[in-house]
């Protein structure tokens, strides 16, 4: 992945000025008033309020996607709002340990990290992908500062104790969020932007899953929404987009199956942020341009909302 600082391919579009502007049939000019007040009432209301954004390794893949996703963020800042970024970067890990020689291993279909699958994970995510994200926010204005959840320690982490005993190595889980540096980041303008590392009271470094790092953040910032970018429209049904979810309902899905994969641990995080009294939280695709402006400044929003 390579920054460059370039205007997004689908900037937001500029107002025209009202002299030069072709007119227009009254129903389209009283449409765009009507999508502006809605959009404008939002953003009193998100002023001054912390949004957790997990960005997510598959909503990483298109440049231009990226390029217009720090463009939002810098936006969202402008308008005083105090965006935290935390990241995953599998697919960028999986790339770094093919070109490393390094096989993925899988225990019961969860990754295995070994020493060496830590070594390269903590050097894509801490480096490469985080600071890819940082030049991205900065080149388009913003004030990006890049961080591992070591640092603080944010993450304090140990290693995880699988329900069924699995050994997963350097997989760890979260046993405390001290979320201190990144409140003096956002008190000092800066956009924080974490990796999903955390450290065990002794030292050892762990690899932590962005969902859950995101949901523990966000709980211990009490955000007011949280929004995890994918690269689905949402949770999806027999193939169609479910708008919102109840607890009751997210949890009969995973056991049906029908929530899978690293949708599981997705849904489980937002339904611990909303528990630890996160205000909002939902799911998004992060591959469409301007995702999360659609989300927050439009009333019926984008994605699928988890409802607490
Ligand atoms: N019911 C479902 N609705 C939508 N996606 C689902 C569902 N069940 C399983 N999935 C899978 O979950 C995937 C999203 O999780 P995934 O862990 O791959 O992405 P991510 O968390 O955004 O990225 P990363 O883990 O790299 O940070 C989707 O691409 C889809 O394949
Ligand atoms: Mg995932």
């Amino acid at each position: 992945m390579k920054a460059k600082a370039t205007t997004p391919e689908a900037p937001p579009q500029a107002v025209e000025p009202a002299a030069e502007a072709t007119p227009q049939p009254v129903s389209r000019n009283a449409a765009k008033k009507a999508l502006l007040i809605e959009a404008l009432s939002y953003i009193g209301r998100y002023k001054g309020k912390i949004v957790v954004i997990k960005y997510g390794g598959a909503a990483q893949e298109n440049e231009a996607v990226r390029i217009t996703f720090a463009h939002d963020v810098v936006l969202l800042q402008s308008l005083g709002m105090l965006p935290v970024i935390v990241h995953g970067g599998g697919p960028e890990v999986s790339r770094a340990m093919k070109i490393m020689g390094q096989e993925a291993k899988f225990v019961d279909g969860l990754r295995v990290t070994t020493r060496e699958g830590l070594a390269v994970t903590e050097m894509v995510l801490s480096g490469s992908v985080n600071k890819e994200i940082v030049a991205l926010l900065n080149a388009q204005g913003g004030h990006a500062v890049g961080i591992s959840g070591k640092d603080g320690p944010i993450l304090q982490a140990r290693k995880l104790r699988h329900p069924k005993g699995i050994d997963l190595g350097y997989v760890g889980e979260i046993e405390a969020v001290h979320p201190e540096l990144v409140q003096l980041l956002l008190k000092q303008g800066f956009i924080p932007v974490i990796s999903p590392l955390g450290q065990g009271t002794d030292g050892t470094t762990f690899n932590i899953n962005a969902d859950s790092a995101a949901s523990r953040i966000a709980g211990a910032l009490k955000a007011e929404k949280v929004i995890f970018l994918t690269d689905v429209d949402g949770v999806m049904k027999d193939g169609q987009l479910v708008p919102a979810l109840s607890a009751a309902e997210a949890l009969s899905l995973i056991d049906r199956g029908v929530i899978s994969g690293g949708m599981v641990p997705k849904v489980e995080a937002l339904l611990h942020c909303l528990a630890s009294g996160v205000g909002t939280a939902t799911i998004i695709n992060g591959a469409e341009h301007h995702a999360i402006i659609a989300e927050l400044f439009t009333d019926t929003g984008v994605g699928t909302q988890i409802r607490g």
